[in-house]
């Protein structure tokens, strides 16, 4: 067993433990606070999550380094080395449970030498665990996945988020590419989380995903659970995949990733 297995079987009990804290809330409005504008929300219980599986991978892993989405609202900097570094969204999808739209996960990428080489995608409301190990194919609940083999923008089902921010270009770029894809593809479909849009083109259930504003840690896990499943993760203009870039575009296939890619008008937001 490598180390990396060794580090994956440790996260994945911790990510588990972690869920309960989601699905012992789930019901009811819970309250919460905004954190850069009125649609970007966290609640205590993203703040407990992330506290509980930080606190937990530091004990075990001392010498690693972390990124975690709470911990930079409140004030901590993204900095990737090439250290082992894990890259937690303690809910991604917070939104959908602050209204109880059940599709809401812990995301919980690791990367090595900036690559990423595990990934856990936990809804533990709709008991969805998918995960990667780098070589070893993408799983959900234990059954591999794989992703579908549609080519085309007219056969494909494309998901995609307005995103978490009111900004007028970002919001004109929204709406153009909305346009883009209702007329081209065959549909679109919103999950309300940028990691479980990821899942979803990993198990063949959507054929592509993209989005711009998205942060590491949204797409940390989902990137090599997408890759495991024999599917493409781009930049949306056609080039190698920044995680820092906050842009991101995935698809089963390369044909597609590369026809979506030119069908989408591009935005570029301050980097993480
Ligand atoms: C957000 C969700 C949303 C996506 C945003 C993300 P959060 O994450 O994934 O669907 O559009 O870009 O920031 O705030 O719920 O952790």
């Amino acid at each position: 067993m490598s180390m990396v297995d060794t580090y994956f079987m440790v996260a994945l009990e911790i990510v588990k433990s972690a869920g309960k804290l989601i699905t012992e809330h789930v019901k009811g409005c819970k309250d919460y606070k905004l954190k850069s504008c009125d649609i970007d929300l966290v609640t205590e219980v993203d703040k407990a999550v992330e506290t509980t599986i930080l606190s937990k991978l530091k004990e075990e892993f001392p010498h690693h380094a972390f990124i975690g989405e709470e911990s930079v609202a409140e004030g901590a900097r993204v900095v990737l080395t090439d250290e082992p570094t894990w890259v937690l969204d303690p809910i991604d999808g917070t939104l959908n449970f602050v209204h109880g739209f059940p599709h809401s996960c812990i995301s919980l990428g690791l990367l090595i030498n900036k690559v990423p080489e595990m990934g856990i995608i936990y809804n533990p409301i709709m008991n969805q665990l998918f995960t990667a190990l780098k070589h070893q194919g993408a799983y959900l609940n234990d059954q591999i996945i794989h992703v579908s083999k549609v080519k085309e923008l007219k056969g494909a089902l494309v998901a995609f988020e307005a995103g978490t921010s009111r900004d007028a270009d970002k919001m004109k770029v929204v709406r153009e590419n909305f346009d883009q894809i209702i007329s081209k593809a065959q549909g679109m479909r919103a999950l309300g989380s940028a990691a479980l849009n990821m899942a979803m083109v990993a198990m063949g259930a959507a054929d592509a995903n993209f989005e711009f504003g998205i942060h590491a840690w949204d797409v940390a896990a989902g990137t090599i659970i997408v890759r495991e499943a024999g599917g493409v993760v781009i930049d949306p203009a056609g080039g190698p995949f920044d995680i820092l870039s906050r842009r991101v575009l995935c698809a089963g296939t390369k044909e597609l990733a590369e026809e979506l890619s030119k069908t989408l008008v591009q935005y570029y937001p301050e980097r993480d």
